[in-house]
């Protein structure tokens, strides 16, 4: 019986249609950063879902979501599946949203059909996964996986200078289940893709097995605040162009590694910010990317050394502190092998891929099998307002999730 059972691809779709009202922008888009308000309405609608669903919904002390549906033997490590309902500040309706509510769609659908499994059920939203507001991204799967201190993750700050515990305690989601406290028997994440391969390859699903390592730094450089009308050209500690030559660099660096390298600056604030003030001081972000660890090893060592560079020819100061690293992942064989089965089994095109985004699986792959399951998105676009994916392939991807986890469920 369960051989034939479908997700309901519309009631998915609706789903996240209305999920996507909470923080929607004017251009289509979603902005729910971590721990903000619309954060917390999200939450709470999640909750509500899930509490509908007959799940039991418990809260970590990362403000992790786990929505359990019971299993025959309860004593087992449950089956996970889920993703993020945070997003960029100008964020799509599906990064993330798509793996938590795919994963709802899983229970509603046993729910319907009467099918209870050997193994528990868990939906997941993880907290702070982008890391737009709180460096590092995969903030508090990284607790639970291990890889961060709980103090550490709780004491991030925001540009304002709120910290992340002091958020989750200001939207009620400061639980008190310690964080990491059980592992998976296995752990599935649906998600978009994020680039550009399936579309072009008309593959409806991605069998991921691998996802590149990416190294974030936090990066200063600092001149001297001057006049800018009675300062000569010549002798300037002008921090911005110091900047301009920084990002340069960097891209030049990446394509040095093409075409796998990918290296981006994507946040900087200039002080004091007036027009007729030399800037004295710029701090920017890095993004540092590549599947091979050695070669991230490589580009780590060009960055100092492009800071050395700047900080003589422009007479600055320059500072590079790594924020995090997230070595290059390989999913587990099992889990790999489960997806593709399941596509196999429904007849879905697809192919095996490596994720260029990092991802919570990533984490949580530390501690128990784990692997990912992707859909095309429209021209390969996220991180975007207009970040857009077929109702069609949404299904076909949550289809595969169901199977995936009945597998590992019994
Ligand atoms: C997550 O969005 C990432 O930065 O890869
Ligand atoms: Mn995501
Ligand atoms: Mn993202």
């Amino acid at each position: 019986m369960s051989e034939r059972v479908q997700i309901n691809g519309r009631r998915l779709w609706q789903s996240l249609m209305v999920m996507a009202e909470i923080g929607a922008t004017a251009k289509g888009g979603c902005r729910r950063l971590a721990l903000g308000d619309e954060d917390k309405a999200a939450r709470d609608l999640f909750r509500q879902w899930c509490q509908e669903a007959g799940c039991r919904v418990t809260v970590d002390e990362m403000g992790n979501m786990f929505a359990r549906r019971a299993g025959r033997d309860n004593t087992r490590p449950p089956v996970g599946a889920g993703s993020h309902l945070d997003t960029q500040p100008h964020g799509g309706k599906f990064d993330g949203v798509f793996g938590v509510l795919a994963a709802l769609e899983v229970v509603r659908t046993l729910n319907e059909a009467g099918i209870e499994t050997a193994v528990p059920l868990e939906i997941v939203n993880w907290t702070n996964e982008e890391g737009a507001r709180f460096a590092p991204g995969m903030l508090a799967s990284g607790v639970f996986g291990g890889v961060f201190d709980l103090e550490y993750a709780l004491s991030r700050v925001d540009l304002a200078g709120k910290g992340v515990g002091q958020e989750l305690a200001r939207i009620g989601y400061a639980g008190d289940v310690p964080c990491g406290d059980h592992a998976f028997t296995a752990f599935f994440e649906a998600h978009i893709e994020q680039g550009p391969i399936l579309e072009r390859e008309q593959k409806q699903v991605g069998v991921v097995t691998a996802v590149q390592g990416f190294r974030w730094y936090d990066v200063t450089i600092t001149g001297q605040d001057a006049h800018a009308g009675s300062t000569p050209m010549n002798g300037r500690r002008d921090a911005l162009l110091g900047t301009a030559q920084f990002i340069q660099a960097v891209n030049e660096l990446a394509l040095t590694y093409a075409p796998d390298g990918r290296g981006t600056v994507g946040q900087f604030q200039v002080s004091p910010n007036s027009r007729n003030t030399i800037p004295g001081r710029v701090d920017l972000t890095i993004d540092m990317r590549h599947p091979e660890a050695v070669v991230l090893t490589a580009m780590d060592g060009a960055v100092h050394d492009i800071g050395e560079r700047i900080a003589t020819e422009m007479d600055v100061a320059v500072g590079v502190e790594l924020v995090s690293y997230s070595p290059p992942v390989v999913f587990d064989e099992g889990c790999i092998t489960a997806v593709q089965t399941a596509c196999q089994s429904l007849g879905i095109p697809y192919r095996r891929m490596i994720s260029g985004a990092g991802h919570d699986a990533c984490y949580i792959s530390r501690i128990s099998p784990t692997s990912m399951i992707f859909v095309p998105c429209a021209g390969g676009i996220s991180h975007n307002e207009a970040e857009s994916a077929r109702p069609e392939d949404l299904a076909a991807g949550a289809n595969v999730l169901l199977r995936a986890m009945l597998h590992y469920a019994g």
